[in-house]
C-alpha cells in the first residue's frame, strides 16, 4: 500500500527529479529500499538501533542502491530536526507523538504516519487526553475516532510551522492507524486547515451523534441535551471532521496496486476500493448494534443501504468495519427504515 501511495503521489508532482524520502524509523529498511528501487526517489533510511542500522546498510548494498539510498543510525528527532525532506514517513512502535514535531518541521510535500497505540486513540483506555490533547469516546466507531484524533493532532503540529494538511488516504485496522497526507505551506492555508477541526457529540442512550466545528464550541453554542431522547450527550475531540481521503488520489493508488506484485495486494485493494466510495461523514453506524437496539434480526446490510438510497439519503459502506455503514440519515430515520425492512 505504502509503495503504491508514494508512487501515486510522486507521479502527480510537476518535477520528479531529486525527490527526497525519509524512512525515519526504518527497522530493516525494507520500505525505504522499495521506495528507492520501485519509485526511484533519493532515500534516507534511519534507525537508532545499531543491529537495524547494520541490516539497512546490508539491504542497500544487496540491492545495489548506494547511489540512491543512505543509511543513518540517528535518533529520529535529531535526523528530522536537522534536515528537510519532501516525503517523511514515521512508523515507530506505539505512538508517533514523540516524533510528530520534528516530522512536521522536516516535511515539505507528503507526510506518512503510523500509530499502533490504538487503545488510547480510540478511547478504550485513558491516555488519549495526555498523549493527543483530545478526548476520544469509546463508541462503536472508535477506529474512525482514533484516526480523526490523530489527524487533529497532526493538523495542530503542522500549523505551528505554517503548514496545512490535506489527507489523501487514511485507514485503520485493529492494530494500527495509517495516515498519508499532502502538506502545503502558508499561514492562510494552515488557518483554513484549523477550521476543519471540531468535535463529535454522541448520545450513548439512543445512538444519536453529530459533528460540529471548533468555532461553534468556542461560542458555546453546543446543546448537549440529545434532541431525540433528551439524555446528556458526551463530547469527543478536538478531532478532524472533514474528508480524510481524496477520491482521485485513492483511485490512483488503486491503479498502482493493480500493477504491482504484493503480499497483501487483495486486502490493500479492498481497503482502497471501499475508501473511494466511502462518504465523507466523520462517523459510522454498526448494523448489528442498530438491530440489537431495535430487537430485530439484522437484514443484509445491502438491503439497508438500498432502502436508505431509495428514501433519498446518501449511504455507503466504510473500510473501518465490514459490518457498518455511513449515511446522512439521522439515527431515528435509520431506525424507522430498518423497522420497515
Ligand atoms: C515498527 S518498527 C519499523 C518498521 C518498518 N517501518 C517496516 O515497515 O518494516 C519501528 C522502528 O523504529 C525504531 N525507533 C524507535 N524509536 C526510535 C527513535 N527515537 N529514533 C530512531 N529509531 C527509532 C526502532 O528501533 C524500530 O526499528
Ligand atoms: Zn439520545
Amino acid at each position: 500500500m505504502d509503495i503504491a501511495a508514494v508512487a501515486a503521489f510522486v507521479s502527480s508532482l510537476p518535477d520528479r527529479s531529486h525527490v527526497t524520502y525519509s524512512d525515519a524509523c526504518a527497522g530493516t529498511g525494507v520500505r525505504g529500499v522499495r521506495v528507492a528501487n520501485e519509485v526511484g526517489l533519493d532515500v534516507t533510511i534511519n534507525d537508532r538501533s545499531t543491529p537495524a542500522y547494520e541490516r539497512i546498510k546490508r539491504n542497500i548494498a544487496l540491492n545495489g542502491l548506494e547511489e540512491r539510498a543512505v543509511a543513518y543510525n540517528e535518533n529520529t528527532n535529531a535526523l528530522l530536526l536537522q534536515t528537510k525532506y519532501d516525503l517523511v514517513d514515521i512508523d515507530p512502535f506505539g505512538s508517533p507523538m514523540p516524533f510528530l514535531d520534528a516530522a512536521c518541521k522536516s516535511v515539505k510535500k507528503l507526510l506518512l504516519v503510523t500509530a499502533t497505540d490504538t487503545a488510547p486513540l480510540c478511547g478504550a483506555h485513558t491516555g488519549g487526553v495526555r498523549n493527543y490533547a483530545a478526548r476520544p469516546l469509546n463508541t462503536e466507531y472508535h477506529a474512525e475516532m482514533g484516526t480523526r484524533i490523530l489527524l487533529g493532532a497532526v493538523t495542530r503540529e503542522l500549523g505551528r510551522y505554517d503548514k496545512a494538511i490535506q489527507p489523501l488516504l487514511s485507514y485503520a485496522s485493529a492494530h494500527f492507524i495509517r495516515l498519508i497526507a499532502r502538506v502545503e505551506r502558508g499561514a492562510k492555508k494552515a488557518d483554513a486547515c484549523m477550521q476543519r477541526l471540531g468535535f463529535i457529540a454522541h448520545c450513548f442512550s439512543c445512538g444519536h451523534r453529530f459533528a460540529f466545528s471548533c468555532s461553534d464550541m468556542l461560542e458555546m453554542r453546543v446543546e448537549n441535551k440529545c434532541s431525540i431522547c433528551g439524555r446528556e450527550m458526551r463530547i469527543a475531540g478536538p478531532l478532524y471532521i472533514q474528508a480524510i481521503k481524496e477520491k482521485g488520489f485513492c483511485e490512483h493508488v488503486h491503479e498502482e496496486l493493480g500493477k504491482r506484485e504484493l503480499g497483501k495486494k487483495k486486502e490493500a485493494m479492498k481497503i482502497v476500493h471501499t475508501c473511494i466510495h466511502e462518504l465523507d461523514i466523520p462517523f459510522y453506524y454498526e448494523h448489528h448494534a442498530l438491530c440489537k437496539a431495535l430487537k430485530i434480526p439484522p437484514p443484509p446490510l445491502t438491503s439497508l443501504l438500498d432502502a436508505l438510497h431509495s428514501n433519498g439519503f446518501s449511504a455507503s459502506r466504510t473500510h473501518f468495519s465490514d459490518t457498518a455503514l455511513k449515511t446522512d440519515a439521522g439515527i431515528d430515520e435509520i431506525k424507522a427504515i430498518l423497522k420497515g425492512l
